[in-house]
């Protein structure tokens, strides 16, 4: 069987969640997965990404990393693993613009039966990284994906991440993800990939 492919769509401005899905990809590509790594691209104003010192570059960095997502990166994956900054408790506008752009494969049903995952990162301890996490179930389900959630299901889970998927803390952008973190981030590549080989044979098998 072909090898499973894995999207890891992200937003991030400053890095932090940009670490977390390299992560991912790690874990994925160590279950044998082919990863795509993209990055949302900006849709506030530049006026906006001047605010802070650091925004724009640190985003004209990455855009020259990561192409951006596209409905053929949705239609080609076995797996979908959404990452996002949180926005007040919530995904950020970015990835959210990215997958309202996907009804055309919603009325098709095209992404029915793949699995998906979701991570984040926030800059407070208690500032809404398991309701961010869970803001991005919401247009899972409604894409038909079969959501995988972290978990206690390793270990590492019981030093970092959440249940619902991996996370960072990054005390306004001054720490990056940890190596706790990161070792949620790998675990979450390698299950979401398993899961999604799983589906990918039942479904072939099925015919
Ligand atoms: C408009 C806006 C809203 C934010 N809202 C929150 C919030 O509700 N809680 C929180 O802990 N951090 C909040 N943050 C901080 C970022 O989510 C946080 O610093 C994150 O780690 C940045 O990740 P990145 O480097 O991937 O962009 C907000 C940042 C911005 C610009």
């Amino acid at each position: 069987m072909a090898e499973t492919r894995v999207l890891i769509a992200f937003y991030s401005r400053t890095g932090v969640t940009e670490a977390l899905a390299r992560g991912i990809a790690e874990g994925a590509e160590a279950a044998g997965a082919e990863v795509r790594l993209r990055r949302a691209r900006e849709i506030v104003s530049p006026e906006i990404m001047a605010y802070a010192k650091g925004w724009k570059e640190a985003a004209d960095a990455m855009n020259a990393r990561y192409e951006a997502p596209s409905a053929a990166d949705a239609e080609w994956a076995d797996a979908i693993v959404l990452g996002t900054p949180t926005r007040f408790g919530a995904i950020s506008s970015e990835l959210k613009a990215y997958l309202d752009g996907l009804g055309g494969l919603w009325v098709q049903g095209k992404l029915n039966g793949k699995a998906g995952a979701v991570f984040c990162s926030t800059s407070t301890t208690h500032g809404g990284n398991e309701s961010t996490l869970l803001s991005m179930y919401n247009p899972l389900a409604h894409l038909g994906l079969i959501i995988v959630p972290t978990g206690y299901a390793d270990p590492s889970l019981y030093k970092a991440g959440t249940p619902y998927g991996a996370s960072a803390v990054s005390h306004n952008q001054a720490t990056p993800p940890t190596a706790e973190d990161l070792d949620v981030a790998r675990f979450q590549g390698k299950r979401v990939t398993e899961v999604a080989a799983a589906l990918k044979a039942y479904a072939a098998a099925k015919g």
